[in-house]
């Protein structure tokens, strides 16, 4: 136990390690008091023809992820000062950070060191076990029949309309997180975009997508022609990054022990803040992220990718965003966007960064400190835990020397993760029956379970590698026995 506390530790100072300093960040910038925008509201929606909607989903929860729904709420205070109107955004988030004991601000969310609450006002449209995939497509393909809970609101469009998606969280390779199992699948993300247009309910849709290895999500799926632009955090092989975390520059307030917001989210969402969108188009706000999120020469960032009708990205801002009123007189240049921060975390690392910091300024022998290593070990082990046991079966599948090598290949740039879609997610369901769930941390081996269905492998075979690697399945609060499969 000590050992692994030990390695836990130097694990965490490596994360929280010391680089690239002596970059200026520029973190102050307009930010309306929420309330103004009410006054300042007009609608523009003549101007584009038709209506403007939005989706706006975090698939976390808990408080480590904090970030997530900041993003969220911060992208709905965003839309409503650009003149969306609440009745045509519906929001997915679990709502269970404002509140939690941890916050040390009660019922307030911040997505900026110096920034003001953007939790007031988002409506509850989807929270706790009503944020799921299913709500989350039949919202989008204006369903309504088809949801489940919530407050029954849908993206009611009409072939005129302009419609805006964006998702924050963790993900995987053609997999994206949600707080609920089973998790959302690329394919079936593809099948209901498609739907949609079928259904000839929109003119335009711009999907914003931040999580890790989010490239994958539409890398050789997303076909062009369904008026579809979607830009991803990073591409198909790399993780996404948290951002204004403890020991970061810019940091979080000192009583704040979580990532703030996340890197790809808070530089689409700053430039917005400040500018008027009417003079910024989608692929001036391509190339602003894209700087920001790449952090520079840094090793902390991510390619941001696009993906679709990428002709699309001539639209200004304003078609799908809006514009607020007060940043009339400030046009959009190159020179007036935001400096990417110093530093930022792996988005797989930040639930240890909370512990971390948890654990550290937790005073000596008090019941904090010892809840916070226990948290620490356990997501420690259970990382361990996953990674053998994926290692182990790609060894009994494909021979001690070929195993690892099969697993981490990677497919051409343009082709997709997996053909046999289905067959992918039989390869999640019997991992899990026999090694327990691979849960948000274990997104990440989702490349070497669809490599196992690109090498023909059949599920009898998993099956069996996978009791052999793993003798039982782990009783801790990763058990899929519990909580149920993530396919
Ligand atoms: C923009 O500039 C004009 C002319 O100087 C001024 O009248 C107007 O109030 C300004 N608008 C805003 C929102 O500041």
């Amino acid at each position: 136990m000590t050992n692994l506390v030990t390695g836990v530790i130097l694990l965490l100072l490596s994360i929280a390690g010391t680089v690239v300093a002596g970059r200026d960040f520029i973190g102050d910038f307009l930010r309306l008091p929420l309330d103004a925008s009410r006054f300042l509201h007009r609608s523009d929606d003549d101007e584009v023809g038709g209506t403007k909607w939005a989706v706006l989903i975090a698939g976390s929860n808990g408080y480590w992820n904090y970030r997530h729904q900041a993003d969220v709420c911060h992208a709905y205070q965003l839309l409503r000062s650009g003149g969306l109107k609440e009745e045509n955004i519906v929001v997915f988030m679990y709502d269970d950070i404002a509140f939690d004991v941890e916050n040390p601000r009660p019922g307030v969310i911040i997505n900026h060191p110096q920034g003001s609450d953007v939790y007031k006002g988002v409506p509850k449209d989807y929270t706790g076990e009503d944020v799921n995939v299913n709500n989350f497509f039949a919202a989008i393909l204006g369903d309504k029949s088809a949801i489940t809970g919530g407050s029954g609101k849908v993206v009611n469009s009409g072939p005129n309309d302009h419609i805006f998606i964006y998702y924050t969280d963790h993900g995987g390779p053609g997999i994206l997180g949600m707080p609920t199992y089973p998790y959302l699948y690329a394919d079936d993300l593809i099948d209901v975009l498609k739907k949609k247009h079928a259904l000839g309910s929109y003119k335009k849709l711009v999907f914003y997508l931040e999580a890790c290895e989010s490239g994958s999500i539409f890398e050789g799926l997303l076909p062009e022609g369904l008026n579809i632009y979607a830009t991803t955090a990073s591409n198909a092989e790399e993780s996404s990054w948290g951002t204004y975390c403890p020991g970061e520059y810019p940091s979080p307030p000192p009583e704040y022990e979580t990532c703030l917001g996340d890197l790809y989210s808070v530089a689409w969402m700053e430039d917005s803040d400040i500018h008027n969108l009417r003079t910024e188009n989608l692929h001036q706000q391509y190339e602003v992220v894209k700087k920001r999120t790449i952090s520079g020469d840094s090793f902390y960032g991510s390619h941001v990718m696009q993906y679709g009708d990428i002709g699309l990205s001539k639209d200004s801002l304003f078609a799908y965003l809006g514009t607020n009123p007060a940043n009339d007189n400030f046009t959009f240049v190159d020179e007036n966007s935001l400096q990417p921060p110093a530093k930022a975390v792996n988005q797989r690392d930040a639930d240890l960064v909370h512990f971390w910091y948890k654990y550290s300024k937790a005073p000596e022998g008090s019941a904090r400190k010892v809840q916070a290593q226990k948290e620490f070990v356990e997501a420690m082990s259970h990382r361990m835990h996953i990674d053998n046991s994926v290692k182990l079966i790609g060894k009994l599948l494909f021979g001690i020397e070929r195993g690892l090598e099969v697993l981490s290949a990677v497919r051409a740039a343009g082709q997709p993760l997996v053909d046999d879609w289905k067959c992918l997610k039989k390869m999640v369901r019997t991992f899990e029956t026999h090694c327990g769930s691979l849960s948000q941390y274990g997104m990440k081996h989702m490349r070497s379970l669809a490599n196992i269905c690109n090498a023909g492998i059949q599920t009898e075979q998993m099956a069996e590698a996978s009791a052999q690697a793993c003798v039982s399945i782990p009783t801790s609060r990763w058990s899929s026995v519990q909580k149920g499969f993530s396919a």
